[in-house]
């Protein structure tokens, strides 16, 4: 027994000496091997039947040593594992604090998107609506209601993308007006934002851009409400001393027309590179709303006037921030619409 319960012993020693259990499901395997009910411990307790009488006693103090040995060791083996593997899981959790922080750029707002907004507070401060109308339109509500027939020689002042049939992308948001007045009776007073489509395309003039319409309809309005308004939004956009100028334009839809520029900011009227010696700077058209106009929409001109103006974003902006070129605004450059922040 003597013989045998050393054997054990060694053999013990050996397999944890080597490292065979390197895992606690490893270890226990290996306990069970010896002091499992099948184990070889066990085996041994059941040999001390054959064991003489006389032997047994020692027999059975050598066992007794063995099994309770054995029982240490591997209670000592499954510690060392529990802090190993503790160690291990805490050591791969950690969160290293001077690590370098995972950087995202903030983003920031196009600088069309801030002078329509910047317009849309304006107006809105002074009761106007905002109303969206559709960017595939049809040809009535973009030309034939807005007093531009059918070949019409002012067709050609917006080269037009046709879609099909009737449909066009909208080359202006005066179109607008036609939903606006057709579905509303006076008094009105909407402002229309918008994407608007012209094949046209270079410094100044892109084939998609934004407009803003603005119009106004009630009993006794007067072109010195529209001079009253622009004047406002002027100061309001850019300084209080910037001064709007009326020159005589053309517009089927509105009679009279006119063309209205602001005062550079830049020279203060003097005359500079940006406004081309001139003193003023050419932002938007605008003018009475044509009778015609009127009449289309049910409404009687006899009764009501109104006006309307078409305010192009991209000028805004360009003049607003000194952008010397419309294609910057829609390259998608982020070192370009990073330096506008809200
Ligand atoms: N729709 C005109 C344009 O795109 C601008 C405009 C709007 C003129 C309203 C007069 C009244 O050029």
């Amino acid at each position: 027994m003597k013989q045998k319960t050393q054997a054990i012993r060694e053999e013990i020693e050996q397999r944890l000496a080597a490292g065979e259990c390197a895992t606690s499901k490893e270890l226990i395997e290996l306990k069970m091997e010896y002091l499992g009910k099948g184990g070889k411990i066990s085996a041994l307790s059941k040999g001390m039947r054959d064991v003489p009488a006389e032997e047994r006693p020692e027999a059975g103090r050598l066992l007794g040593e063995l099994r309770a040995w054995a029982e240490e060791q591997f209670d000592a083996r499954e510690k060392e594992l529990k802090r190993r593997e503790l160690a291990a899981k805490v050591a791969g959790e950690r969160i290293d604090v001077t690590m370098p922080a995972k950087f995202h750029a903030g983003g920031s707002v196009h600088p069309v998107t801030l002078v329509r907004r910047e317009l849309e507070e304006i107006f809105s401060g002074m009761g106007f609506n905002i109303f969206e109308g559709p960017e595939i339109e049809r040809d009535y509500y973009n030309f034939q209601a807005l007093n531009i027939p059918a070949d019409h020689p002012a067709r050609d002042m917006q080269d037009t993308f046709f879609v099909g049939g009737e449909y066009l992308l909208r080359s202006q948001t005066s179109s607008g007006q036609i939903r606006v007045m057709e579905k509303q009776a006076p008094p009105i007073k909407v402002l229309s934002p918008g994407r608007v489509y012209r094949s046209d395309s270079d410094a100044t003039h892109s084939p998609m851009f934004h407009q803003m319409e603005g119009l106004v309809v009630d009993k006794g309005i007067t072109l010195c409400d529209l001079k009253g308004i622009l004047d406002e939004f002027a100061r309001r956009m850019f300084t209080a001393e910037t001064k709007t100028r009326f020159r005589p334009s053309y517009f089927p839809f509105t009679e009279p027309s006119v063309e209205v520029d602001l005062s550079c900011k830049n020279c203060g009227g003097k005359g500079c590179r940006i406004c081309k010696g001139t003193g003023w700077i050419e932002v938007l058209g605008a003018g009475m709303v044509n009778r015609r106009v009127l009449e289309n929409c049910g409404i009687d001109p006899d009764v009501y006037t109104g006006f309307a103006f078409g305010i192009g974003l991209e000028r805004i902006a360009m003049i607003k921030y000194g952008i010397g070129d419309i294609r910057l605004l829609f390259e998608n450059d982020v070192r370009f619409l990073r330096q506008f922040k809200d």
